[in-house]
């Protein structure tokens, strides 16, 4: 099996200190970025200038979550303030096969992502055109709230699926990853693990990534 990669959340850091904290991840293999709009998820979170001031603080690969209505309209501006790869929700944009091409027309990582009650389904049209598929297993808008567990046999449909185009695809998991559950996903064959809670806790984001990867081990 392929080395699952680790990417700890920035939304569960201390932002005082936000260049110190990608400091100490700087052994995973990206930073997850969660930009929520308050419109397409209760919740506000931060923008571009956090984004780009994460651009200069690291070299890590920005992974940016966009939970954002009509994600299209902010692409650009996205990659230019320092995305590496973007992920849109399908549920908030009625052209979600556009926005990928837009995306890989940046020349940006392209990713799709769908909240857990939504079918598989609504994403199986573009999975030959994106290089990561994100599982949210949880209702986005929050950090720290629980695995849903039906979220195990997701992401097992979903790499079969691609298994099936033949897809080198990523399946990224996204919402309540934990030391506890994170070998688990990695065997129904999920290749990125987001972690944001159980990163960035009390002993520091060095030991929360280190957990997680010993229990991957
Ligand atoms: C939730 C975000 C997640 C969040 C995960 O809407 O998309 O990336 O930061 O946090 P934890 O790992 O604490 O569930
Ligand atoms: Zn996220």
């Amino acid at each position: 099996m392929t080395r699952v990669k680790l990417a700890p959340s920035l939304l569960s850091c201390d932002f005082t200190r936000l260049g110190e904290e990608l400091q100490a991840i700087a052994g995973a293999d990206s930073a997850h970025v969660d930009v929520m709009d308050g419109m397409f998820v209760p919740n506000l979170s931060f923008g571009l200038p956090i984004l780009a001031a994460a651009r200069r603080a690291t070299s890590l690969f920005l992974d940016v979550h966009l939970m954002v209505e009509r994600p299209e309209r902010y692409l650009r501006d996205f990659a230019e303030a320092g995305a590496d790869g973007l992920t849109v929700h399908v549920e908030a944009t009625p052209h979600v096969h556009r926005a990928v091409g837009a995306i890989r027309e940046l020349g940006r990582r392209a990713g799709v992502t769908l909240n857990p009650g939504t079918p598989l389904e609504a994403v199986r049209p573009v999975l030959g055109d994106v290089d990561l598929v994100l599982v949210m297993s949880v209702n986005p808008g929050f950090g720290g709230q629980r695995f849903l567990p039906a979220s195990v046999e997701r992401v097992r449909t979903l790499r079969r699926w691609l298994d099936e185009i033949g897809s080198a695809a990523d399946v990224q998991v996204d919402g309540g990853v934990t030391p506890e559950n994170a070998r688990m996903l990695a065997d129904a064959g999920a290749t990125v693990l987001v972690a944001g809670s159980s990163v960035f806790g009390p002993d520091g984001a060095a030991a929360g990534l280190a957990r997680l990867r010993e229990a991957l081990a």
